[in-house]
């Protein structure tokens, strides 16, 4: 209703509303008064199908109780609530007011338990059944439509089960990614490798550097290129840079595709960029870290300071 600039509409609702409910107590008070003529046993005198009277009994006294009743508790209503147009009602309730309290009782609710974890590493809250508990079901609610409910990830989605990382597996990185959310980006290299057959030679090379089905002779002419070209973001022997999000390219892992020739080439050539969303705005900094312990403890967390 606030929509509105001039206050018509809310008078017009306002009019219908109560001229309804008025109408109403005006039908009940006129039935009432209404002396219909009747036969002495109370009969109206018409028949149908031979015997079947049409009778006259006044309304039962619960059924006129219920219906005033209907009507003073609408003008109640419509006087404590909101409903009238603009008219907020003199409770001052308001649909913004309910769900605050609501989530100020849910938040006094949950601080106690979360109050457990506050001065607790992500370490040490991996190890503990409870907080791995709540953890499981952050995830499932807030995750798993992109990780996967058994969080095994999926094409362009990370595997967080594997000790396989893009931006590294300590738990200070992984509380890290939840947190601010990480961007991969890979720009297209093919102009910077050369031909189509120095593409190829490279996306040997990186097939042979985790023992993937390649060519040796491309693979070997392909190293060049790589050390010039893809070494300042996936390293020198291939490795990766958890940094950039660039990853190891040795173990075989490939999230964005098959690991393929094929798959190599269309990087080279297309580039990609996803984005892991950041969460510090949704979640508080003890749930961050329930949520990084369970997915640190999934079974590829790596120890505190290992690269
Ligand atoms: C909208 C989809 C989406 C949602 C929701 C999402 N993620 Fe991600 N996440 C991604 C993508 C895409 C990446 C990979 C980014 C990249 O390619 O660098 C990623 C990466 C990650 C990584 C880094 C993995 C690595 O190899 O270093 C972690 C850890 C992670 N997500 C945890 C979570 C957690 C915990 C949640 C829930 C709070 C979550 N993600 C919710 C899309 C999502
Ligand atoms: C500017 C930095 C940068 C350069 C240069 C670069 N890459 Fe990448 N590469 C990345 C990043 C970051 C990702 C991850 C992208 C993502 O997750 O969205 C990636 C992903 C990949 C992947 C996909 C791995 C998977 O999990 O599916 C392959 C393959 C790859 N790069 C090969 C290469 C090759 C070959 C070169 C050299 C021609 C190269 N990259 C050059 C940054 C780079």
């Amino acid at each position: 209703m606030s929509d509105f600039t001039s206050s018509f509409w809310s008078l017009y609702v306002a009019g219908i509303t109560l001229v309804g409910v008025l109408a109403c107590v005006a039908l009940l008070w006129w039935t009432l008064r209404m002396n219909a003529e009747v036969d002495p046993d109370a009969s109206t005198g018409h028949v149908w199908d031979g015997d079947l009277a049409e009778k006259n009994n006044p309304l039962p006294r619960w059924w006129v109780m219920m219906f005033a009743i209907s009507c003073v508790f609408a003008l109640l209503y419509l006087a404590l609530y909101p409903g009238l147009g603009t008219y907020d009602g003199t409770l001052g309730w308001t649909q913004e007011g309910q769900h605050a309290k609501e989530l100020r009782d849910y938040e006094a609710r949950i601080a106690p338990i979360y109050a457990a974890f506050a001065d607790r590493s992500v370490e040490q809250l991996a190890k503990d059944a409870n907080a791995r508990a709540i953890g499981d079901r952050l995830f499932m609610n807030n995750c798993a439509q992109c990780h996967g409910s058994d969080a095994r990830g999926s094409k362009g989605f990370p595997n967080l089960m594997d000790a396989h990382w893009n931006w590294g597996g300590t738990p200070d990185a992984v509380l890290e990614t939840i947190t601010d959310g990480r961007v991969g980006m890979m720009p297209p290299m093919a102009a910077a490798v050369g031909s189509a057959d120095d593409v190829r030679a490279v996306a040997n090379y990186v097939m042979s550097l985790s023992g993937g089905k390649h060519d040796a002779a491309l693979a070997t002419a392909g190293r060049g290129k790589f050390g010039e070209v893809c070494a300042a973001c996936h390293g020198p022997d291939g490795k990766g840079t958890p940094a950039l999000g660039a990853p190891n390219l040795t173990d075989g892992v490939f999230t964005h595709g098959p690991d393929n020739e094929a798959h190599v080439i269309d990087m080279i050539n297309n580039g990609k960029t996803a984005q892991m969303p950041a969460w510090k705005e949704k979640f508080s900094p003890e749930q961050l870290r329930v949520l990084a312990a369970y997915v640190w403890g999934l079974g590829g967390g790596q120890p505190a300071g290992a690269q």
